[in-house]
């Protein structure tokens, strides 16, 4: 295990929640490094001079089924400020003497936190009120509090909601401050940072990127990388990190899977070959990926024949270019989460993305994911760092499955004609609208459902397309976006007069969770 020493930083140690990059993130945020280990490969010896804080996650485990968690608990001994969130609260109150016990009532979502003492933690958290919203996510909690810990706040159901050791430095919490819904949670970990550990900012956009650069160059040496081009945002990210770092070294492949949006590779070998003067080869599989996904119906699956046949298609193309090690993907946070642990800890799988859960066991190609560490509008900012256009940055999500998502059922040639034309129509509606920028993603689905309506005097019994329109922060949580009656009505009479083969128009209004994004 080997951690960067030369920057200070606050380490975190992840016991698998879904929610420890989100730490990450918001420490970075606040301009500080952070790192994130698992807790199963943390030693003594790996602490360095370098880590001015420690943060214990939380997870999904119960602090008294030792076996299935290891952690090596002398790091706890060194005269470093630990914060423990949820689970790793916890755990700090079980080292240190204290216990643990089944929550009466399990906590989920919104509760209320009452201050009881005041703490360098809570600083201007509380303001002038007596209490604050907090986001609860826990079974367990904390019963007995260790010798020389104090209360700081409760909640009802959690009289150790916030505690502290003040000598000693350990904080803990039994809420999420990393969450959005946990009012002021971003001050706890401000005062954690710079209040109690003393750090001091060190880490900017500019930064991230000269880190990158430095990292990829370190990774790859001499070798020669293929970069899985799709024109979206963080495959272009990637490219144009490669660029910088490696330039000519960098061969772009663009795969056309026939289940991209209209128009749509025309317009990326314009920008990518033309305008940004990349090495771009343009590979045709539509009849090779049609023909593989010829009536699979079933989620996974198709997720996982489009994964194995991408990764197919590169290997076939990077033997032509000699000398080729390296596949680069643009493989963001909330793909791995969603797919397994960053670093190895248990968090539930929620479905296999393609660039990650569909990949074969044994691959020829070593996989660089530099941004799998950054969520969608850290990419952004990268992006727009790299002195990528603001049109290519401001794209909305498209999966690496493409159209094959939003088109539950078998695929043929027919819907996807018809899925083409009614994304088309809806995402040229929003831009002419206004409406584009506003919105996180958007993009029109074809359900495997028909349904009777009357055009002219004519019976008609057609496919039914769903839209769905989403604001979101980093695409762990959505909600949908709420249009106005007449943009409905606008954009529902486009696509059924426009489009033979849909006749009823359907708006998802679920958010995230409990349903995905994307409707497989
Ligand atoms: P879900 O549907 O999981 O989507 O809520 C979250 C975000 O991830 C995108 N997505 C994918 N991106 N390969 C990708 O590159 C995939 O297999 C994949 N599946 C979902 C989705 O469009 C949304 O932005």
């Amino acid at each position: 295990m080997s951690l960067d020493q030369n920057l200070k930083k606050i380490l975190i140690i992840d016991f698998g929640s879904q929610f420890t990059q989100l730490i990450a993130r918001r420490v970075r945020e606040l301009g500080v490094f952070s790192e994130i280990v698992s807790h199963k490969k943390i030693k003594l010896k790996d602490i360095n001079h370098s880590i001015k804080g420690i943060v214990l996650s939380g997870g999904p485990l119960n602090v008294y089924q030792i076996n299935k968690y290891s952690f090596d608990k002398k790091i706890l001994q060194l005269d470093v400020p630990v914060l423990g969130i949820c689970f790793g609260h916890q755990i700090l109150s079980k080292l240190n003497g204290g216990r643990v016990k089944q929550s009466k009532h399990r906590e989920f979502g919104l509760a209320n936190v009452y201050k009881k003492n005041n703490s360098l933690l809570t600083n201007n958290f509380f303001g002038n009120k007596k209490s604050k919203q907090v986001w609860m996510s826990h079974a367990d909690q904390v019963s007995k509090l260790p010798k020389n810990f104090k209360i700081v706040a409760s909640s009802t159901n959690s009289k150790f909601a916030i505690v502290e050791n003040k000598i000693k430095k350990y904080y803990g919490v039994q809420f999420h401050p990393e969450v959005t819904h946990t009012e002021n949670g971003k001050k706890l970990l401000r005062n954690f940072i710079f209040l109690i550990c003393k750090i001091k900012r060190n880490w900017s956009s500019k930064d991230q990127k000269n880190q990158l650069i430095k990292d990829v160059r370190k990774q790859v040496g001499n070798s020669k990388v293929i970069c899985a081009l799709s024109g979206g945002v963080d495959s272009s990210v990637v490219a144009q990190l490669f660029n910088k770092a490696i330039g000519k070294k960098l061969y772009c492949i663009f795969v056309n899977t026939g289940l991209l949006r209209k128009n749509e590779e025309a317009q990326v070998v314009q920008t990518f070959k033309k305008r940004l003067k990349m090495n771009l080869i343009y590979v045709n599989a539509e009849k090779e990926f049609l023909k593989r996904l010829k009536n699979v119906s079933d989620p996974e699956k198709k997720r996982k024949i489009i994964g194995n046949l991408f990764i197919k298609i590169f290997e076939r193309y990077a033997k032509k270019i000699k000398n080729v090690k390296f596949l680069a993907q643009g493989t963001l946070y909330p793909d791995l989460i969603e797919s397994k642990s960053v670093t190895g800890s248990q968090t539930s799988k929620i479905k296999s993305h393609h660039n990650v859960g569909g990949l074969p066991k044994k691959m020829n190609l070593k996989l660089v994911e530099p941004l799998k560490f950054l969520f969608k509008d850290e990419v952004r900012k990268l992006g727009l760092e790299l002195n990528l256009s603001k049109e290519i940055i401001s794209r909305h999500p498209f999966p690496g499955p493409g159209l094959a998502i939003r088109m539950p059922g078998i695929i043929t040639n027919e819907k996807i004609k018809i899925l083409k034309e009614a994304d088309y129509y809806f995402i040229k509606a929003l831009r002419d609208y206004g409406l584009y920028n506003k919105i996180w993603q958007a993009y029109a689905a074809l359900l495997p459902v028909k349904t009777v309506g009357v055009m002219g005097d004519n019976r008609t019994y057609e496919y039914l397309c769903l839209l769905r329109a989403i604001t979101s922060e980093d695409g762990m949580t959505a909600d949908y976006f709420e249009f106005k009656k007449s943009f409905m009505q606008t954009i529902s009479n486009k696509i059924v007069n426009s489009i033979r083969g849909i006749n009823r128009v359907v708006y998802d209004v679920t958010s995230k969770p409990p349903s995905t994004i994307e409707l497989e």
